[in-house]
């Protein structure tokens, strides 16, 4: 690690602890803590995660003024944004901070949410890329969740930081997050050194269903993880679905709701068909014979194809048949 690098920490360290100050302990926090405790959120989770709040003017700036800290350090750090005579600005403004933090456990950037849904702006801005922030590289939660994720021998990844806070609070410590692309061969990597399985719980709307089963083709190709879906109901996320339904009940659809990626990509694809029709059953049997065709183990394939025999009234041994012309069609 370079001197850069662990002044560059030392600043978000700092700005995150002022951030968290500023939610906690002054007027100017005020609004924000109470949407987050509004949204369920204790002192002691905000503390835990070092959720914070920058408000809308210059202190980050002059905080650091006061500090004497080097320009050319502040320039770099992605704290601020520069304008054309070279003046440096806070770059959240009146947003809820989310500190991200290394491996380690340091803070290596930030993500801020706005309060008001209503406003224009884009809902989460997140740091730029520095010398120690690579948001592809970043697992959230991960120094946090490490330890849960050994002891359970799994890892639930979940879309939002929101979501990840909320399992936290419902006892399902496990959990990591993105934040906000598609999960990465580095992401997998830094974790497989911990685990070698893998929950998706991603939002149950049509977007975080869409990114599943990206997700899972994604995987599928290139990672020795072992996976399994965890479906949220009525198109609730997480978060949503933990203050609708408590923690017990989100306990429980941790714990056995889980999906094989076929049992998962047999019911997205399904979406698509109108099975009261013959001409859509039969187009739906071949797809999802597509699908069959991608397992590796021949009992797993045996279980999916007695299903969609008793499913649609048909021999199992014609759709055996089958599916060995679609294995030669695609080998
Ligand atoms: N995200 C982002 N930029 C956006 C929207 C989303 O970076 N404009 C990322 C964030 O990391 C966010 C995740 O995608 O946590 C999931 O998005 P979404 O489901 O919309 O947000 P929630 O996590 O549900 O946030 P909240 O509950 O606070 O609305
Ligand atoms: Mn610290
Ligand atoms: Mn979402
Ligand atoms: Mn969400
Ligand atoms: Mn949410």
């Amino acid at each position: 690690e370079s001197s850069e690098q662990s002044q560059l920490i030392g600043l978000y360290d700092q700005a995150a602890e002022l951030y968290t100050h500023v939610l906690l302990n002054t007027e100017m926090g005020q609004e924000a803590l109470t949407y987050l405790h509004g949204r369920g959120l204790t002192d002691d989770i905000i503390t835990k995660f070092q959720l914070g709040f920058a408000p809308g003017d210059q202190l980050l700036k002059e905080f650091f003024a006061e500090k004497k800290i080097d320009y050319q350090l502040l320039r770099q750090s992605g704290l601020f944004i520069e304008d054309q005579e070279g003046q440096l600005r806070d770059r959240f403004r009146g947003r809820v901070m989310y500190a991200i933090k290394n491996p380690q456990g340091h803070v290596i950037a930030f993500s801020g949410r706005i309060l008001n849904k209503a406003d224009s702006q884009a809902k989460y801005i997140n740091s730029p890329e520095t010398r120690i922030f690579s948001k592809s590289n970043v697992l959230y939660n991960f120094d946090v969740a490490r330890s849960a994720i050994r002891h359970e021998k799994r890892a639930i990844l979940f879309e939002g930081f929101m979501d990840v806070i909320a399992a936290y609070q419902s006892g399902v410590t496990n959990g990591i997050a993105s934040m906000g692309t598609s999960f990465t061969n580095e992401q997998i990597y830094l974790l497989q050194r911990t685990t070698s399985q893998l929950d998706i719980c991603y939002d149950g709307d049509d977007p975080g269903q869409a990114a599943i089963n990206r997700a899972l083709d994604a995987f599928g190709a290139n990672s020795q993880l072992k996976l399994s879906v965890i479906e949220i109901p009525d198109k609730l996320d997480p978060d949503e679905y933990v203050r609708q339904h408590g923690a017990k009940q989100f306990n429980e659809i941790v714990h056995s709701a889980r999906l094989t990626p076929t049992a998962f990509k047999l019911t997205y694809l399904k979406r698509n068909y109108n099975l009261n029709n013959e001409a859509d059953q039969l187009a739906y049997i071949e797809q999802a014979l597509k699908e069959v065709a991608t397992i590796d183990s021949s009992v797993e394939q045996d279980l999916y194809l007695n299903q969609l025999a008793k499913e649609f009234g048909v021999q199992p041994q014609d759709l055996s048949k089958q599916l060995r012309q679609v294995r030669s069609q695609t080998s």
